[in-house]
């Protein structure tokens, strides 16, 4: 199976769709991973703060796929924000992927009260100048931390992760986004904390086009150019979530799913929101 790409900003194609790890333990994600890349997943999404990096290195390490092919995401925890704090980070998620080199590196949230964000992405534009990161770019970012950062460093994120779903749609958001050539990339994209995928609209579409209700949903996400990650540990799930390049939803397919959207209030507060 053959996964499209989306060209990022930075020059590189990522996947369109690939593997979220969260909250899949070392061995878990070990065993998820080569999974994945035995199916013709790519795009692996992992973080310090998923304690799974090493898990994750080992799973690619025995699927035999050349590094060339991959497309690892990896993300700055926020205990870990700061100027030399993200540089030490950066080595550290390095070791434990056994890897030499990320093709993403994220800003996990940007928990402004610490206000270290534009320090730790100063970082990550020297670590890409360095060659220890192909693209950089954040998660959970609102348009006004966008904004202070791309004033304050001259540079423009190269990929935006967001929680992003039917009931979550987020238009305004994804528009400002689109609009500086940042990449959408959903997190939780089934919705399943929202019951999406038992939404009697998306039963409705799924049955008509004979796929499952994650196969209409991830399509509604890809259709629209947003990378898509789901998550799973089951083989069968990881297949079905991946076969969705062959079908199209319709203009009323689309109409009728955007009337699942709950508005922007529904999302994190990422002014408030803090992990690290
Ligand atoms: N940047 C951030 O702040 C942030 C936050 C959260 C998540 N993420 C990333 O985004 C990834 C995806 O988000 P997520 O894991 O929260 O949500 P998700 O991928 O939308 O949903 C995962 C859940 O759905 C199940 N599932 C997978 N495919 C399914 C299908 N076709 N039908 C029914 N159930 C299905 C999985 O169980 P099985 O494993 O049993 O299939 C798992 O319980 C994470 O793994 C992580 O990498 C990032």
């Amino acid at each position: 199976m053959t996964i499209p790409t989306t060209l990022l900003s930075s020059g590189h194609p990522m996947p369109l769709l690939g593997l979220g790890t969260w909250p899949l333990d070392d061995h878990a994600s070990a065993r998820a991973v080569e999974s994945a890349m035995g199916l013709g997943y790519r795009l692996v999404d992992t973080a310090s703060r998923y304690e799974n990096e090493v898990g994750v290195g080992q799973g690619l390490a025995a699927s035999g796929v050349d590094r060339a092919e991959l497309f690892i995401t990896t993300k700055l925890r926020g205990a870990d924000q700061g100027y030399d704090a993200t540089r030490d980070a950066l080595h550290a998620s390095l070791d434990r992927l056994g890897l030499d080199y990320v093709d993403l590196y994220l800003i996990h949230w940007p928990l402004p009260r610490l206000d270290r964000y534009v320090e730790s992405y100063r970082a990550m534009i020297d670590l890409a100048a360095e060659g220890l990161v192909r693209s950089i770019g954040v998660s959970n970012f609102r348009e006004h931390h966008l904004d202070r950062l791309i004033a304050e460093t001259s540079h423009v994120p190269a990929v935006n992760q967001i929680q992003l779903s039917p009931a979550l749609a987020r238009t305004d958001l994804r528009r400002y986004l689109t609009d500086r050539g940042i990449t959408v990339e959903g997190w939780s994209p089934l919705g399943q904390e929202e019951g999406v995928l038992t939404e009697p609209v998306i039963q409705e579409i799924a049955a008509a086009h004979g796929r499952s209700p994650g196969q209409v949903v991830l399509r509604w996400h890809v259709q629209q150019g947003i990378v898509t990650i789901p998550k799973s540990a089951s083989p069968e799930r990881q297949r079905s979530n991946a076969e969705i390049f062959d079908f199209a939803l319709t203009e009323d397919d689309m109409a009728r799913i955007a009337g699942l959207d709950r508005g922007e209030d529904a999302a994190r507060d990422s002014d408030e929101h803090e992990e690290f």
